[in-house]
């Protein structure tokens, strides 16, 4: 594989002359997080015999711990962070609003931020059909809000033969969030397995994964027999099936698996031939990291619900949002005799600093031109990871704007995996952080998820890095 070339971290870091906390309130930290954090998605008998990464600032597409390393924030922070860390728009517009109202609840009330916003995000969504905005706290809840939604439209329906839709297809490998209503709608069986018995039932169907269960096969052909699956589904179960949930073009959390616009559009087309709903959830694909707004739209199909977190406050606060149609809306509207009321709520929702700094996000959008500038830096991650797919322990790239999976394997002709004990994943994003790149991977699957602000000389680390690190790891695995 010819190498990419690339500027190191320490010269691309904005934090020159940034040192190291005293070694005291190093100790002090690291001791209290092991004592006293658990944090998630974590084996935190390992986790305590490490040493921890405190971070202590953000700066740019950059992070800096208590030690003085700076890292490139290759990950987004999760996913959420678009712009850069510490954007000076988005942090005036929190503390302008700190200056007014800090919180207020919207169960009664309203407030001036949660009100700009809801019209704001109307107006960017993907269809004119999302007529509603209803706010939550993270991504998970988004989707647990449309879940219910829909389930309580149908039970409610004017129509009573309507109202025996009580069941959601969704498919397989798809991860929508940890809460019980966000599992229940999921796929993913590591994660979700044990959790069964408290499980609401739901109905598979199997998603189009070309890589590992059609390997070298067409993938058209792949994605048709996967509709028929769901078609059936569907025909089985007449009158029952009140939505299809699914991630739009790319199951993230479930190893960046990717399916075509094609396949999106008959699923959906699908649901509605049987009378079903369209639930979306853009919570990662949401916001630009497609390379548009969201990856729904260049497909045309037009959510009744569409649930959006993580990227929507830039990636400062915690904020969500499901957007749904009027139609939906209106089956919530009756008399107070009706109780026809969606009864769901949060102490936070529509929380004015977190619908402040959402509106300061979508201002840069506007102001830097975000999307149009974006494409170039799509196209330049294009040209690197060419290179990297050379490498003959990377089997495939999946990619949907700057979302990217690394898959890594032992045998490139075959797809045959690495032993997972071996943690290949987990090897290169711990040797990436010795060159001072933040990844993470999802099994062996290395994910980039670059801020939409990375520069070219921070994609030029990001990927030379993880090919560099691919390199490293996978020669001492053969
Ligand atoms: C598609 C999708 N939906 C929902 C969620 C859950 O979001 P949160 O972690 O904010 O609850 C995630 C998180 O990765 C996601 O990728």
């Amino acid at each position: 594989m010819s190498s990419l070339t690339y500027r190191s971290a320490p010269e691309l870091s904005p934090f020159e002359g940034k040192r190291s906390l005293d070694s005291d309130a190093i100790a002090r930290l690291e001791a209290a997080d092991r004592t006293h954090l658990w944090k998630p998605f974590t084996q935190m008998a390992g986790y305590v015999e490490e040493t921890p990464i405190v971070m202590r600032e953000g700066r740019g597409n950059w992070l800096l711990d208590v030690r003085g390393r700076a890292f490139l924030d290759g990950v987004s922070s999760l996913w959420v962070n678009l712009h850069g860390h510490a954007h000076p728009t988005i942090m005036g517009r929190i503390a302008q609003q700190l200056q007014t109202l800090d919180h207020s609840t919207l169960l009664g009330p309203t407030n001036v931020a949660a009100v700009e916003l809801a019209e704001q995000l109307i107006g960017l969504a993907p269809t004119g059909k999302l007529t509603r905005v209803f706010y939550s706290d993270s991504g998970s809840t988004s989707v647990e809000i449309a879940v219910k939604m829909a389930y309580q439209y149908f039970a409610q329906h004017r129509d009573e033969a309507e109202r025996g839709r009580d069941t959601f297809v969704c498919l397989s490998n798809a991860y929508h969030g940890d809460t019980i209503g966000s599992v229940s709608v999921g796929g993913i069986d590591l994660f979700h397995s044990l959790y069964e018995p408290l499980l609401f039932h739901t109905v598979k169907a199997t998603a189009p994964d070309p890589f590992h269960t059609a390997f070298g096969q067409d993938v058209a052909a792949h994605e048709a027999e996967c509709l028929d699956q769901m078609r059936t589904l569907f025909e089985s179960r007449p009158g029952h099936i009140a939505a299809l949930v699914m991630e739009p073009l790319m199951q993230g959390a479930g190893g960046m698996i990717r399916h075509t616009a094609d396949y999106l559009r008959s699923a959906a087309a699908i649901a509605r031939e049987h009378g079903a709903l369209v639930i979306l959830d853009e919570v990662a694909t949401g916001f630009g990291r497609s390379g548009t707004m969201f990856a729904c739209e260049p497909t045309g199909v037009e959510p009744d619900l569409l649930c959006m977190a993580k990227g929507i406050t830039g990636g400062v606060l915690p904020l969500a949002a499901t957007l749904a149609s009027e139609q939906i809306y209106e089956g919530f509207l009756g008399d107070h005799s009706e109780y026809r009321t969606f009864f769901h709520g949060h102490s936070y929702t529509g929380n004015p600093l977190a619908c402040a700094a959402a509106l300061g996000s979508l201002q840069v959008f506007e102001e830097e031109r975000t999307l149009e500038r974006l494409q170039v830096r799509i196209a330049q991650l294009g040209d690197r990871l060419s290179v990297l797919a050379e490498h003959p322990h990377v089997g495939d790239i999946r990619r949907l704007g700057v979302m990217t999976g690394i898959e890594l394997v032992k045998n490139k002709r075959t797809g045959e995996p690495f032993d997972p004990t071996l943690l290949a994943g987990r090897r290169v994003v711990e040797a990436a952080l010795e060159h001072g790149v933040l990844i993470r991977p999802l099994g062996d699957v290395v994910v980039l998820m670059p801020p939409l602000s990375i520069t070219e000389d921070e994609l030029d680390l990001l990927t030379g890095v993880v090919g560099r690190c691919i390199d490293d790891v996978t020669r001492k695995l053969r």
